[in-house]
């Protein structure tokens, strides 16, 4: 309905990225942030917490709730990208501790309690390995009563970063995305095949961190900690026009397609996790065939859930969307030096 706001909660493992996504959420007039949850994937969920809860006070989020959830995969043992986030989950920008503290209940009580509280029915959106969500929704299926999509980050089409078929999110907890594609429950799954190639350009990577508005300079900072990855689809090489490296939205770009759907390009395919041991565990399988093959044919298909998969991504779109957004505060009006 024209002139509402999308109520969105945001599961994630803050996370470079995932703070991108944050700041972008916490200042886009189009979306009510209506809860924040956390879960170990980047980071420990403690860590997870902190960062979170440090996001939100540098964009000056009003007073969103954040609960601390799963502490480790349903089946797998933890495995944090410290690696690529830093030691500290968040780019190691020596940013002070936060003042705000999490709710005194955990993510799975906040979920439920925040989607069936709200008046419209809840887009969620899982920025990180799906424990909380397949926690969820096997804890309490009733909230697929109140929840209008899940727009997840996690899986690939082609080419997976974890392994050389897997995406992170879904190999971290395979099992937990198994269940989240079975929600019952319109899913688009922003996978590495869109989530690579939405990357903001150094100049304006540089023109974030001179900003005097402290979650514009945070944007900044975040990009020039994720140098974008080279591609044939990604123009300006990094670095080409200043310092800083052309930086790339990850996680962010999944909230840019629940405020601005047109910008996505989906097709509705059969998608299924691939849990069995060895090379393919945490595989999304995409099945784009035009036709049924042979295991159809002969008795042997598969029930695999139909999902929303994004093959395609306006990106100078989601980019001119993502700073214009974080350049206005959580009020709305454009400020710093911007
Ligand atoms: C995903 O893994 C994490 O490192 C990022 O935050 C993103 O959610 C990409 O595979
Ligand atoms: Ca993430």
């Amino acid at each position: 309905m024209a002139g509402q706001r999308i109520p969105v909660v945001i599961d994630c493992d803050t996370g470079v990225d995932d703070a991108l996504a944050l700041l972008f959420a916490v200042r886009h007039p189009g979306l009510e942030l209506r809860a924040v949850t956390c879960v170990a994937g980047n980071t420990d969920v403690d860590g997870v917490v902190r960062n979170t809860l440090t996001v939100l006070e540098r964009a000056g989020a009003g007073d969103v709730p954040v609960a601390r959830g799963a502490e480790r995969p349903l089946v797998e043992a933890v495995r944090s990208a410290r690696h690529v986030h830093g030691a500290d989950g968040m780019g190691d920008l020596g940013l002070p501790a936060p003042t705000r503290r999490p709710v005194d209940v955990d993510a799975v009580t906040l979920l439920r309690r925040e989607i069936l509280a709200s008046p419209r029915p809840v887009t969620l959106i899982p920025t990180a390995p799906l424990t909380n969500i397949a926690l969820l929704l096997r804890t309490h299926p009733e909230v697929t009563r109140n929840i209008e999509r899940i727009v997840f980050m996690g899986g690939a089409v082609a080419t997976g970063n974890a392994t050389p078929v897997a995406e992170f999110n879904v190999w971290h907890d395979p099992e937990a995305a198994a269940v989240l594609l079975t929600a019952g429950v319109p899913i688009t799954m922003y996978g590495l095949d869109v989530f690579q190639r939405v990357v903001v350009p150094g100049a304006e990577v540089r023109r974030l961190r001179a900003s005097t508005e402290p979650g514009a300079r945070l944007a900044g900072d975040l990009l020039a900690h994720r140098p974008a990855v080279p591609s044939s689809t990604v123009p300006s090489p990094g670095g080409a026009d200043g310092d800083d490296p052309d930086g790339g939205l990850g996680d962010a770009g999944a909230v840019c397609a629940v405020a601005d759907p047109e910008g996505l390009t989906t097709r509705l395919l059969p998608v299924e996790v691939s849990l069995a041991p060895g090379p393919t565990r945490g595989q999304t399988i995409v099945d784009r065939r035009v036709r049924p093959g042979e295991a159809e044919i002969h008795g042997g298909g598969r029930d695999r859930a139909m999902v929303d998969v994004a093959l395609d991504v306006d990106v100078p779109r989601y980019v001119r969307l993502y700073l214009g957004t974080v350049t206005r505060t959580a009020a709305g009006g454009p400020r710093g030096n911007n």
